[in-house]
């Protein structure tokens, strides 16, 4: 069975053509730059729908039985331009099609390929950032940011000293040279958040600290919260694997940390390869696959808040 899956949640738009054995046939992505803006909803929707035509022709290499989109969660006018470019080319090829949640999706194709079995996953990007594991039949969120996603923080306060996006890289480099200062350390519950620790982080360097300081003291507080939460939901769920994806997943030191706890727990640590770990439509055609019984010809609505743990889990 091969499956042409589509992604455009945010300011990826990829197709991607897979096999029913997780073998990947094609993968074409491109990503959307703003000049450091952020990102303005209807330019990314208007670039997707420039885009999608040639990326879907070029993922096309052989024929698709069925074709999967991510139908949330993610900004509606980005969504909208997959959905409606996974729904004509169904129609075209005459095959069913499957809407798959975005979340769920790094999540399997991690699975797949680093042969977890029953991961907990702490997935950190720009937008998100949860920890989820499979308890009592769902996907569900044990912890998750109150406001903004880990990798926003570090876009932001790259933003303000001036680093350009993604801000992640930058604020890695530069934090080699630093040292530790004290920050708000904010874990509520099982959840974290980072707006107060960005506002201390912005006042820290206009009274005057070292940039290098500060950027290694941000993400040394930020990632530590992360682990705190990863290792207590690997504790209370009863299971010795981490998965680790999202863009945020790419950092050292980021994985460092994860690594020392795992170590400590006698668990195996297992951050998704780079390339996988970020927004791609591999893991849509995989997830598209994956519920391959769901699939029909009818319309499916595009979902922007869909929650991880609203979704109904039949294929393990
Ligand atoms: P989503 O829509 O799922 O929220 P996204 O649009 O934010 O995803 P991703 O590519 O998954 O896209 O993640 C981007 C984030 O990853 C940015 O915040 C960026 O700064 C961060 N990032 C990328 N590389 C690194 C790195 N090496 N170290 C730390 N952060 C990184
Ligand atoms: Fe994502």
């Amino acid at each position: 069975m091969f499956c042409l899956g589509i992604e455009s949640t945010a300011h990826t738009f990829g197709a991607s053509l897979v096999d029913g054995n997780g073998s990947v046939l094609s993968d074409v992505r491109k990503s959307y730059k703003s000049a450091g803006k952020g990102i303005v909803p209807r330019e990314v929707a208007a670039w997707h729908s420039e885009n999608a035509g040639a990326i879907i022709e070029e993922a096309m290499v052989d024929g698709a039985e069925m074709v999967a989109f991510a139908q949330g969660p993610g900004i509606g006018n980005c969504l909208q331009v997959g959905s409606d470019a996974a729904h004509s080319l169904a129609e075209k090829l005459g095959v069913p099609l499957v809407g798959v949640n975005h979340c769920v999706a790094h999540l399997e194709i991690g699975r797949l390929f680093s042969k977890a079995r029953d991961p907990v996953f702490l997935y950190v990007s720009g937008g998100n950032t949860q920890v989820v594991a499979f308890e009592a039949g769902k996907y569900r969120v044990f912890g998750e940011t109150l406001d903004i996603g880990v990798g926003n923080l570090l876009d932001k306060f790259a933003r303000f000293l001036g680093l350009g996006f993604p801000g992640g890289p930058a604020l890695y480099e530069l934090s080699k040279r630093g040292k530790y200062l004290p920050l708000a350390y904010s874990v509520k519950g099982m959840d974290v958040c980072y707006s107060g620790l960005f506002t201390q982080a912005k006042q820290a360097i206009e009274k005057g600290a070292a940039k290098e300081d500060v950027a290694y003291s941000l993400q040394e507080t930020a990632f530590s919260m992360l682990v705190e939460v990863s290792e207590r939901a690997m504790a209370h769920c009863g299971k010795n694997e981490l998965l680790l994806g999202g863009g945020v997943a790419a950092s050292p030191l980021l994985q460092e940390k994860c690594r020392v706890m795992c170590e400590a727990r006698d668990a195996k640590f297992l951050p998704i390869e780079p390339k996988y770990a970020v927004d791609n439509a591999v893991m849509i055609a995989w997830q598209g696959l994956l519920e391959r019984k769901k699939a029909n010809r009818e319309k499916w609505d595009i979902r922007p808040y869909w929650r991880t743990d609203e979704v109904a889990v039949d294929w393990r």
